[in-house]
């Protein structure tokens, strides 16, 4: 009595076959409709440098004890095509205090995002929009003034002896709380 076991059925063969070519060229279809997603989705992921340190001016450009001044922030934005340097990405007032002590203040007025101005007659910043004023170290000034908090400052590095490095952001209008965007 001959116990080999049968050889599988030509049907089934042909089915298992065609089952994985099935499943395979579904797989490779799915491909390139999700590298497409995901380029289409890509500026959404775009950065900049702005979320790290940037450098904004030199040591030498500020007087010690000095009126602030204001700078351009300019960074290099990422994306799946292009590196662009020197983007436009905000502005921030820096002061030079005594030594390399600097401090800076995004200029954009936490109440509801107009520019700040400094004034020098009064040596305090003020916002042309709703009349926040605000006091060189950044606080409120005026409790009349409608800005629900004090400018936003930001951490300096002044790195190879005169580069000012600034870590810049932007943060939430109208809130009490700092909350970075
Ligand atoms: S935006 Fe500055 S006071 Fe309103």
């Amino acid at each position: 009595m001959d116990s080999s076991p049968l050889p599988p059925q030509p049907d089934r063969r042909n089915f298992l076959t065609k089952a994985s070519a099935v499943v395979i060229g579904a797989a490779l279809a799915l491909v390139a409709p999700v590298a497409g997603l995901m380029v289409f989705l890509d500026p959404l992921r775009r950065q900049t440098a702005a979320g790290g340190a940037v450098l904004v001016a030199s040591l030498d450009s500020l007087a010690e004890n000095g009126e602030p001044q204001k700078f351009s922030v300019l960074a290099t934005r990422i994306d799946a095509w292009n590196t662009t340097p020197n983007v436009p990405v905000g502005a921030v007032y820096l002061q030079r205090l005594t030594g390399r002590q600097v401090r800076a203040f995004n200029v954009v007025c936490p109440h509801a995002g107009c520019f700040v101005d400094f004034r020098e007659a009064n040596n305090c910043f003020h916002c042309p929009c709703h009349n926040s004023s605000f006091s060189l170290d950044g606080k409120v000034l005026d409790p009349k003034s409608p800005s629900p908090r004090g400018l936003d400052d930001l951490l300096v590095e002044v790195r190879n002896g005169t580069e000012i490095w600034v870590h810049f952001k932007n943060f939430r209008a109208g809130e009490k709380a700092r909350i970075p965007v």
